[in-house]
């Protein structure tokens, strides 16, 4: 039985989730929720599979039947999860999903082209895309409406979609940090407008497994046709909290894509230690480790929500439909983006991310906070933020 509630302290651990606060005197009085690393331990399948592995002594190379035994968990998975059909042959595993992001910007695209995301969007991606591939960020920004209620701009995206300088388009499916689960609807229209244009869709659905009740996430693939040029992401990293494991993979059906990536990324051997945790986050014992891990985020997303609509309703959260993030937006509390750092990250001692890590144009008044905590620990946080902002208001 998991005990979502029980405390477990990052210090010390190298984590670098607390890194930010782990050298200060008073370090043990931060709550760092910034980063998409889950303070919940593992579903104890995954912990028993691992002691096993530690057990054997010896932590040599994986053989190519490990490659199929990762895959076919996959696919189980994703069949049973998602009503999804995939071949094992289309499955490239990765050391993480940023890895093969970037592998799929060296195959396709050159330095200076334009890669076409979403913003606000998950940070890392504008790194990997600049910093790391030095290509070009083009934003077919969300429209927001005024609940904060995130959709698509069809217009932009057609928009980028057309430039001949962008050959590929990366969506967040979950959407990290708005937590939208787009609909079938949605994601036919992306489907037929980078067919339109030819242009390479990368769909990241590492959030795939987080999705907040009465929601179902769709993955890409099950839309896309054979000869569409989609690559899907997944992961154990987000879901199963094993991130530091580096388990990833891309699902690729069409071949000479497939071979393009697989030239670059290189098929590699899994690390045995990823191998059994996917094998055992994949059974029946993960599965319901997460349904019950579902549930408990869900409820802790109805008290942050209600707590703010009574405290400090001048904050508004975008209501998640999935990953375990909440996006706030602080614009309406008349204060500056620098007061209402101060007074989150110093005087409250909460780190959260600050929203230009997604947004750099538009983000200054938002704060994103990852919530798969012991809940105790959010609504603690959650307390000390409406505290510290009405001493200034
Ligand atoms: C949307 C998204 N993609 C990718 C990652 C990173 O995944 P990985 O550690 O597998 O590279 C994250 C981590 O937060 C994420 O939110």
């Amino acid at each position: 039985m998991s005990n979502f509630d029980q405390e477990i302290s990052r210090f010390g651990t190298h984590a670098v989730k607390v890194m930010q606060c782990e050298n200060l005197d008073d370090c043990k009085e931060y709550i760092a929720l910034g980063l998409a690393d889950m303070d919940i331990a593992v579903a104890p399948v995954i912990r028993e599979a691992l002691h096993k592995v530690v057990d054997r002594s010896i932590y040599g190379y994986t053989s190519v039947d490990a490659g199929h035994t990762f895959k076919k968990s996959l696919k189980n998975w994703l069949k049973t999860r998602f009503d999804q059909d995939i071949e094992e042959e289309w499955v490239l595993y990765s050391n993480g999903s940023l890895e093969v992001l970037k592998s799929v910007l060296f195959a396709f695209t050159q330095p200076g082209d334009g890669v076409i995301i979403q913003r606000p969007v998950y940070g890392h991606f504008t790194q990997i895309i600049e910093d790391e591939c030095h290509r070009k960020v083009q934003d077919a920004r969300l429209l927001k409406d005024d609940k904060n209620y995130y959709t698509m701009d069809f217009d932009a995206l057609e928009g980028q979609c057309s430039n001949p300088h962008n050959r590929v388009m990366v969506l967040c499916s979950p959407h990290n940090p708005v937590g939208r689960v787009w609909t079938a609807d949605e994601l036919n229209k992306v489907l037929e407008i980078c067919r339109k244009y030819d242009i390479i869709l990368v769909s990241d659905e590492v959030h795939a497994d987080l999705t907040r009740f009465g929601h179902v996430h769709t993955p890409i693939l099950k839309l896309a046709r054979p000869t569409d040029k989609v690559i899907q992401i997944m992961g154990i990293g987000k879901t199963f909290n094993c991130a530091g494991l580096q388990c990833a993979n891309a699902i690729i059906p069409n071949k000479r894509l497939r071979e393009q990536v697989r030239y670059v990324h290189g098929d590699r051997g899994i690390n045995p230690f990823s191998l059994e945790a996917q094998v055992a986050a994949y059974s029946e014992e993960g599965a319901q480790w997460l349904d019950d891990l579902n549930n408990y985020l869900d409820e802790t997303v109805r008290q942050v929500e209600d707590y703010f609509a009574k405290e400090l309703p001048q904050v508004k959260i975008s209501h998640p439909e999935g990953t375990y993030i909440l996006w706030f937006d602080f614009s309406d509390l008349g204060l500056s983006p620098d007061v209402i750092h101060e007074q989150i990250y110093n005087r409250a001692k909460v780190i959260l991310q600050d929203g230009s890590h997604h947004d750099p144009d538009q983000g200054q008044y938002f704060q994103r906070m990852c919530y798969p905590s012991p809940r105790a620990q959010i609504m603690e946080a959650c307390k000390r933020i409406v505290k510290a902002l009405k001493e200034v208001l």
